[in-house]
């Protein structure tokens, strides 16, 4: 841990939600690792003692909760890996901790990802029994050929299926694609997109394939096997994706993000927001502001590791340290440039303690990539494909 904290600046006005307590759980299995994928998750040959889990998921949220009382819960979020391949009875375990420890908000948003395939639909009614309100679907990709390609274990038509399922039993759910797939064009995505569009009730995420390191996909791409779009065809897969979703009624509220106004994922907002988040589970990421110092704290990622930590202390922390003042303002602007209302360039400057550079604001907005607007600063359609240049322009 850093010594000698700075203060964490008052609360502004601005980003609505101020209240905001978000909970990310993470499930670190899957039943196959996906090529493309550098989350942390992991195969197992052996049964998981859920069980098992349950407990250490419980202390920790006990200990996480002695170190923030007082919160009221207003999102959780459980991500992976795979949640889906959890049993009901597990997840209702987490949330019943969840519960125990701190208070939850009546209008609580509990999104839970799911992979896709009928064996994890069947599940579905017993997640909304267990109090999940919202599903994220990793569909992906709406065509056999690509799924293949993308190492995915369900076909298209299982995939819509299981949309189906889950739109009959969750008022709210979304589901992922991901695009810039190697040989994709822009007509064919163009024509995905609006058919993945028609299925989707309120949200979806729109992921441009990255190439991750240390990825089965990085290899083939270095050995040549494996050929992306070049920068050129991505920015027009880009600029297909933002007409086609925006004329359909579905915006980007988030560089990958897009919803109808209202549906936006409360949870990611707590992140883009820069509001306090727990993470619980191996490999999960907070965000905790204890005695006004902001903490950003992690947790062993290899499950099995991070299992024997909790049951010897009570939690898996890795790393806790708190953050500058300098350190948060960086995050906020990287954080919330990444959404459409942009950020409070006044929060920006309670975290920092000094303005964003008025010459370098100018110069950006000639070049026409961020600008002004009810007294927030975003950046423009222009300015998102250079997202990382553009925070780091004004963050230096
Ligand atoms: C944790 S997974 C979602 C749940 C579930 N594990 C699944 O795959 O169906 C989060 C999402 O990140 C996206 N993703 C993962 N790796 C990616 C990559 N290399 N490029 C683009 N999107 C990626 C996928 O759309 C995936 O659905
Ligand atoms: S994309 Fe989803 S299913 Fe595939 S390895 Fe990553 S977390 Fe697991």
């Amino acid at each position: 841990m850093r010594a000698s904290p700075l203060p964490n600046p008052p609360p502004q006005a601005g980003e609505g939600d101020r209240g905001a307590f978000g909970v990310y759980v993470h499930w670190p299995f899957c039943l196959s690792k996906c090529p493309y994928c550098d989350f942390n998750s992991h195969v197992r040959r052996t049964a998981i003692d859920e069980a098992r889990y349950v407990r250490a998921f419980a202390r920790e949220i006990a200990t996480t909760a002695e170190r923030v009382p007082g919160r009221t819960v207003t999102t959780i979020f459980m991500g992976g890996g795979t949640p889906s391949l959890m049993q009901p009875a597990t997840v209702g375990a987490i949330l019943d901790a969840i519960g125990k420890h701190w208070s939850v908000a009546s209008d609580v948003e509990v999104t839970l990802e799911a992979n896709p395939t009928s064996v994890e639909a069947t599940r579905f009614a017993g997640y909304r029994a267990a109090g999940v309100n919202r599903v994220s679907l990793g569909v992906q990709a709406l065509d056999d050929a690509s799924l293949k390609d993308l190492g995915r274990l369900h076909t298209a038509r299982e995939a819509l299926d299981a949309v189906a399922i889950a739109r009959k039993s969750f008022d709210r759910y979304s589901f992922d694609l991901i695009y810039a797939r190697p040989g994709q064009t822009t007509d064919a995505w163009r024509a995905e997109l609006a058919h993945a569009i028609d299925e989707a009730a309120e949200h979806l995420s729109l992921y441009q394939l990255t190439i991750e390191a240390d990825t089965p996909f990085a290899a083939l791409h270095a050995s040549g096997k494996l050929a992306v779009p070049g920068d050129e065809h991505a920015r027009a897969l880009y600029d297909v994706t933002q007409e086609v979703a925006a004329a359909r009624g579905l915006p980007a509220y988030e560089i990958s993000n897009h919803a109808r106004a209202g549906a936006e994922c409360r949870h990611n907002l707590v992140y883009w927001r820069y509001h306090e988040y727990a993470g619980i589970g191996p490999g999960a990421h907070g965000r905790l502001v204890i005695d006004g110092a902001r903490h950003a704290t992690s947790t062993e990622k290899r499950p099995e590791s991070w299992l024997m930590r909790v049951e010897a202390s009570g939690h898996g922390l890795v790393t806790d340290e708190t953050l500058t003042r300098a350190e948060q303002a960086d995050e906020y602007l990287l954080m919330g440039l990444r959404l459409a209302e942009g950020i409070d360039p006044q929060r920006y400057a309670a975290f920092s303690g000094h303005s964003l550079d008025v010459a370098r604001i100018a110069t950006l907005g000639a070049e026409g990539m961020i600008e002004s607007v009810g007294g927030r600063l975003r950046v423009t359609r222009a300015g998102f494909p250079v997202l990382d240049a553009v925070v780091a322009d004004l963050a230096a």
